[in-house]
């Protein structure tokens, strides 16, 4: 299990994860360096360490002389970082090998790359390493340490493993770890460091991967970035037990994809999900979602598409929206519990992601993502104007009219009359997704009617919570009246809801309820619908997360919701308070 989640240190992965030079590429073992580029060396800590400037396919050290403040900031500022806090010496770091590239450096502070500044010439210098410069960089606001989360899943496994394999005794199974260092050598070829680890087929063979039943010894190239967290890993499969920072996370899932080691996998991809709704440009979300494809996550793949559909409006809105994979989409238009305000609302953002990619993408792939609206949920009025309100109608004429017509036959027939057998009933077209326009969707804000002033003034109608120091005035609640069917049969047809969150065990018993646990959402429907219209409401609560994202979807039964109030458990996605506003929705389904 992730112990001690720090969300205010979430910002570093999502630095990792979209801000670095490497990206994803850092799994693949071939960072992609420019010239120009600076790092910090020689410390665990990403923030500080000696100043290195990449040049000519090497990496090379700055001598102290003419650096100040402003050439740290440069530094840190290049590296994403909001500026520098100190100045200090390379030597703090270790002692560097290779060029002096930089001497005599002025900057004025503005620059954004630290070549832009004023020096000598390239690797002109009286310096010796003993003058390498360091920095340590300010990390932003929030107060950062790396969180560090211990995963144990030892069991009964003896702590003793880990010291054998610490001391080698008995090794008999070399690993050679390669990873690139970034320089390149006199004939151009990139250098390779290489460093050897003795491990035990015994532990090994329990993961397949490693091979220990067909050979003797293997071989792993790393990138520079996965390379330190190698040897944590392996003695993660002695122990099964290991420190996961936000850092080390990514290497260590590749790692545990590439090697089979399944429950590491997993645990990673938990601390994954903790990054999710941090992310309002949605980069992350769809960049991960890749990442776990590629890795064949399933775990972690369903949990960044559940995500992106659940908040799809946002992400059409995102500036990751349009560079989204075609099959990333494809995947979410097949899913009921994409979150929209209307199917036409879907149909619309679709056409423009198509619009938007051109020739890029081919006829078939525009028809395939286009049929995978749910056209019969598309209301009987917007169908009609189709023809000259979606821009792609010319391009897809036949895709078009077919859909336009299998949706008004569903909006002008009951469901048991739909008999054409190229409609298929059990088709997902004829299922609703989650809408949240009205009259569809009603929204509840508990937190809106507390205040501890009023506690008096209305004492007679509401409710004091000493638990919670704070006052009811009383139930939020909410009615409203919806068509019984979205199809055009029922336009007149309506049926009343009366919504309601209760806090406390007053506001329930004063109902004549029994709530197992608080807050309770309940959702009940004021009218009885016929029976022979073969008409079932499956209905949903959604959770908005301090009205900003959507971290759960639940279910009634019997009409009721219960949420849990402990922040991460049972919510999908982490709110750091439980601070919920209450979405209603109904959703009416022919069976
Ligand atoms: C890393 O450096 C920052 C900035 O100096 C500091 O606040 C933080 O405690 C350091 N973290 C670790 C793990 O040493
Ligand atoms: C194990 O063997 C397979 C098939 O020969 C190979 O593709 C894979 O790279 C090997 N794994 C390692 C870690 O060497
Ligand atoms: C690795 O194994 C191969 C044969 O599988 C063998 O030829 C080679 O000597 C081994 N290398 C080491 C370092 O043991
Ligand atoms: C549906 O079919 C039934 C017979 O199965 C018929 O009586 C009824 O009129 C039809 N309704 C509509 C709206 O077509
Ligand atoms: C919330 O957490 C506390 C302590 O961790 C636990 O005792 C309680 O049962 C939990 N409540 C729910 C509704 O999960």
């Amino acid at each position: 299990m992730l112990m001690h989640r720090n969300v205010r240190t979430l910002w570093l992965l999502l630095l990792l994860l979209h801000v670095s030079a490497f990206k994803w590429n850092l799994f693949k073992g071939k960072p992609e360096l420019l010239e120009g580029d600076v790092r910090l060396s020689g410390s665990k800590n990403v923030s500080e360490g000696r100043v290195e400037i990449y040049h000519e396919g090497k990496w090379g050290t700055v001598c102290d002389d003419g650096w100040d403040m402003a050439e740290a900031q440069v530094v840190c500022r290049q590296l994403h970082f909001p500026g520098a806090k100190s100045v200090v010496t390379g030597q703090d770091y270790g002692k560097a090998s290779g060029p002096i590239w930089l001497d005599d450096i002025q900057c004025k502070g503005t620059e954004t790359h630290l070549s832009s500044c004023d020096f000598k010439s390239w690797g002109v210098t009286d310096c010796s390493h003993k003058e390498d410069v360091g920095v340590i960089c300010e990390t932003g606001d929030t107060n950062f340490d790396d969180a560090t989360h211990f995963l144990d899943q030892s069991i009964s496994l003896s702590d003793d493993l880990g010291k054998i394999f610490d001391s080698g005794t008995g090794c008999d199974f070399p690993i050679l770890v390669q990873s690139e260092t970034g320089n390149r050598q006199e004939d151009g070829t990139l250098e390779v460091a290489e460093t050897v680890i003795c491990a035990h087929t015994l532990i090994l063979s329990q993961f397949p991967l490693f091979n220990t039943s067909t050979v003797s010894n293997i071989t792993v190239s790393l990138s520079q970035f996965c390379q330190p967290h190698f040897t944590t890993f392996i003695r993660y499969i002695y122990t099964r037990k290991i420190d996961v920072t936000f850092s080390s996370v990514q290497c260590l899932h590749w790692m545990a994809s590439k090697f089979g080691v399944e429950q590491l996998m997993e645990a990673a991809g938990r601390l994954f999900s903790e990054v999710i709704p941090e992310d309002n440009s949605f980069q992350t979300q769809v960049s991960l979602y890749e990442y776990a494809k590629e890795t064949g996550d399933l775990v972690l793949q369903e949990n960044c598409c559940q995500y992106l559909a659940w908040n799809f409006q946002k992400l059409t809105a995102s500036p990751a929206w349009t560079s989204m994979s075609v099959e990333l989409l494809a995947a979410l238009l097949i899913r009921s519990d994409v979150i929209v305000p209307d199917e036409y609302f879907l149909l619309q953002v679709v056409e423009s992601w198509i619009t938007e990619k051109g020739n890029s993408i081919s006829t078939e792939t525009q028809v395939d993502l286009l049929s995978r609206v749910r056209f019969p949920m598309i209301s009987a009025e917007k169908l009609y104007e189709l023809e000259s309100t979606s821009s792609l109608y010319t391009a897809h004429k036949n895709m078009y009219r077919e859909n336009i017509l299998k949706a008004y036959q569903f909006n002008v027939l009951l469901f048991s009359n739909l008999s054409n057998p190229n409609f298929n009933k059990n088709d997902d077209d004829y299922q609703p997704r989650i809408y949240t326009t009205e009259p569809w969707s009603t929204t509840l804000d508990p937190s809106k009617r507390t205040s501890n002033q009023d506690r008096y003034r209305y004492q007679n109608s509401g409710y004091y919570d000493y638990n919670r120091g704070v006052y009811y005035a009383n139930t939020a609640t909410h009615s409203f009246t919806t068509p019984v069917h979205s199809s055009l049969i029922f336009k007149n047809n309506k049926i009343n809801w009366e919504a309601n969150v209760f806090m406390s065990s007053y506001e329930c018993s004063a109902r004549g309820l029994r709530c197992e646990s608080l807050p309770m959402a309940r959702l009940v429907p004021q009218s009885r619908v016929s029976r022979d219209s073969n008409i079932l409401f499956r209905n949903r609560l959604l959770l908005m997360c301090q009205g900003k994202y959507v971290c759960q979807v639940q279910d009634f039964k019997v009409n009721l919701a219960y949420i849990s109030v402990n922040g991460t458990q049972g919510v999908a996605y982490p709110c750091p308070t439980d601070q919920y506003t209450y979405q209603f929705v109904v959703r009416p389904e022919y069976v």
